[in-house]
C-alpha cells in the first residue's frame, strides 16, 4: 500500500463517518436504491456475482457532492434488496490513475476479481484535454477476497490504442467467451466520431485490437460506457453517446448488431433505453441465465440536479432491471423479481391522498390516462397516437427539470408499473417496452398519487436501503 493510498483511505473513512448523519437526515435520501454514503455517485461499475453475493461498484467522489476525483465505491447483497457497504475498492493513488479511477467492469475467475478500469490522468499545461494533455490508461485491479485490493497494474496507455483516436478511450467492459477474453472500449476519433473498440486476449493481461464498431455516418462525437451482449441469439451494442440530437444532454441506448462483431458487421437502428430525465451509463452482467442491468439515475452536465448536495451527497443508481428481448428484437427492462419482496401491507386502490414514501403502483389501462405523483409529476398517455409524455406540472418538485419527455409506444399502453422511492420514479409501460426514469423531490406532506382514466393499485414498500 503506498502512502497516498493509506491517506486517501483514512480520509474517505473519516469523511464517511463524519458526514453520513447529515446525508441520512436528507428527506430525499433514497430508501431502496444504491446511493453513496456521502459525496458523489455516477456510473455503475464492476457488476458481478461472486458465489451467492452480488457486487456493485460505482463511480464515487467521497470528498465532494458535486463530483471530485473518482474512486470505486462498493456494496454487496445476497438478495438485490439489502446492500452492505464495503470499503472503497479503487483509489486514484497511482501515476496512471491519479485523476480518477474511471468506469470499468469485473470478471470473477480463478479465485480472483479482475477489475478493468480507466486510469484518468490530466497533465499540467495549456491543453484541450481531448487531443492532448490527457491519459486514458487501461488498468487492472486484482482482489482475491472481492473486498480488498491486492495489486493493480497499467496494461495499456494511449500509445497502445489504434491510430486515429483522440485521448478519450475509456470504460472497458470485459467478458469471457469460448475460452477467450473480449473487451469493448468507448472512444472518440480525431474526426470527433464516436466508436467502440473491440479487443481480444488469451491471458487477461495482453490485449490486441480486433475491430472497431461504429455507424457509417457520425452519431455523436464520443461513445461512453459501451456494453456488448447477446440475448436470445441477437447481439446488442449499448452505448452512451455524447453529441447526438436527443431530449437530454446526452443519449443512452443500444444498436442491434448484424453479423459478427469480431469482423464484418453493421449496426442497426439506435433505440434509446429510457424516455425520462435521469438515465445514463447503464451496464449489465449475466446472473446465471438472466441479464441484469443497473443505470446511473442522473444525466451528466445537465442544467438540473438534486437538492441533496446541501446534505453532502448526490445521485443514486436505478433498481436492478432484467433485460429481455421482445418479439420485435427491441429490449425490455423490468425490475428484478426480487423487488416484489419489498411489498408490505395490503394494496390500496387509487387515488391515494397520503401515499407512503416508497410505493409500487400497478394499473392495466384501456385508453387515455394521466398519472400524477405528488401533485406535480405527470405522465399523460394518449391512445390516439400512443404517446406518453412526462412533465413536471409543479416546478418545485423538479429541481430544474424542464420541458417534456415524450415516447411513442409501439402498441397501445396496457400496463403501467411504477417503483417510487423517496426522490425517484421508475415508470415501466407495457412490461418494460417503454421506461421513464426520473428523480423528483416532493415535499414530505404532499405524497398524493392520482390515476385519472384507469383503475390502479398502490402497494406500500418497505423502505430499507
Ligand atoms: C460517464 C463517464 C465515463 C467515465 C466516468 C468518469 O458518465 O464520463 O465515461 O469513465 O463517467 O466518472
Amino acid at each position: 500500500m503506498n502512502a497516498l493510498h493509506r491517506d486517501l483511505a483514512r480520509l474517505a473513512a473519516r469523511i464517511e463517518a463524519a458526514d453520513a448523519p447529515r446525508a441520512d437526515a436528507d428527506p430525499h435520501r433514497q430508501r431502496f436504491h444504491i446511493q453513496p454514503p456521502v459525496g458523489w455517485l455516477n456510473d455503475p461499475n464492476g457488476l458481478c456475482k461472486i458465489g451467492d453475493e452480488y457486487h456493485v461498484f460505482y463511480q464515487y467522489g467521497p470528498f465532494d457532492p458535486e463530483g471530485g476525483v473518482k474512486h470505486w465505491g462498493h456494496v454487496r447483497s445476497r438478495d438485490l434488496l439489502h446492500w452492505e457497504r464495503l470499503p472503497v475498492m479503487l483509489y486514484p493513488d497511482a501515476p496512471y490513475d491519479c485523476h480518477g479511477a474511471y468506469s470499468g467492469s469485473a470478471l470473477w475467475e480463478d479465485g480472483a476479481l479482475w477489475l478493468y478500469y480507466t486510469g484518468n490522468v490530466k497533465h499540467n499545461g495549456n491543453f484541450d484535454y481531448i487531443r492532448a494533455g490527457r491519459g486514458h490508461n487501461l488498468c487492472l485491479g486484482v482482489s482475491r477476497d472481492g473486498v480488498t485490493l491486492d495489486e493493480k497494474h497499467c496494461l495499456m496507455t494511449n500509445a497502445d490504442y489504434p491510430a486515429g483516436l483522440t485521448c478519450h478511450v475509456r470504460d472497458p467492459k470485459v467478458w469471457k467467451q469460448d475460452g477467450r477474453y473480449y473487451m469493448v472500449l468507448g472512444a472518440r476519433t480525431l474526426e470527433d466520431k464516436g466508436v467502440v473498440l473491440v479487443l481480444e486476449s488469451t491471458d487477461r493481461l495482453h490485449w490486441t485490437h480486433l475491430n472497431t464498431l461504429t455507424t457509417p455516418e457520425p452519431f455523436g462525437y464520443m461513445w461512453e460506457c459501451p456494453d456488448l451482449f447477446e440475448l436470445d441469439g441477437q447481439w446488442y451494442l449499448a452505448v452512451s453517446p455524447q453529441g447526438i440530437d436527443c431530449p437530454n444532454v446526452y443519449g443512452c441506448g443500444y444498436f442491434p448488431v448484424y453479423g459478427d462483431w469480431r469482423g464484418d458487421c453493421t449496426l442497426g437502428d439506435f433505440h434509446p433505453f429510457d424516455a425520462g430525465y435521469d438515465f445514463y451509463a447503464p451496464q449489465s452482467f449475466l446472473d446465471g441465465t438472466r441479464r441484469l442491468q443497473f443505470g446511473w439515475m442522473a444525466m451528466p452536465d445537465a442544467p438540473y440536479g438534486t437538492p441533496s448536495a446541501a446534505y453532502g451527497w448526490n445521485h443514486c443508481l436505478t433498481v436492478p432491471r432484467v433485460l429481455t428481448a421482445g418479439p420485435d428484437g427491441t429490449l425490455r427492462q423490468n425490475p428484478a423479481p426480487e423487488l416484489a419482496a419489498l411489498r408490505c401491507g395490503a394494496p390500496v386502490p387509487l387515488p391515494c391522498a397520503d401515499a407512503p414514501v416508497c410505493f409500487e403502483l400497478t394499473a392495466a389501462p384501456a385508453g387515455d390516462f394521466t398519472l400524477t405523483l405528488a401533485g406535480g409529476l405527470a405522465l399523460q398517455y394518449t391512445e390516439n397516437d400512443q404517446s406518453a409524455v412526462l412533465r413536471f406540472t409543479d416546478p418545485t418538485l423538479a429541481c430544474g427539470r424542464d420541458g417534456e419527455r415524450r415516447a411513442r409506444l409501439a402498441a397501445p399502453c396496457r400496463s403501467v408499473r411504477v417503483l417510487a422511492d423517496a426522490s425517484s420514479a421508475e415508470i415501466f409501460l407495457n412490461d418494460g417496452e417503454t421506461v421513464f426514469t426520473t428523480r423528483y423531490f416532493p415535499a414530505q406532506t404532499a405524497r398524493t398519487v392520482r390515476l385519472d382514466g384507469a383503475a390502479g393499485l398502490l402497494y406500500p414498500l418497505k423502505g430499507e436501503e
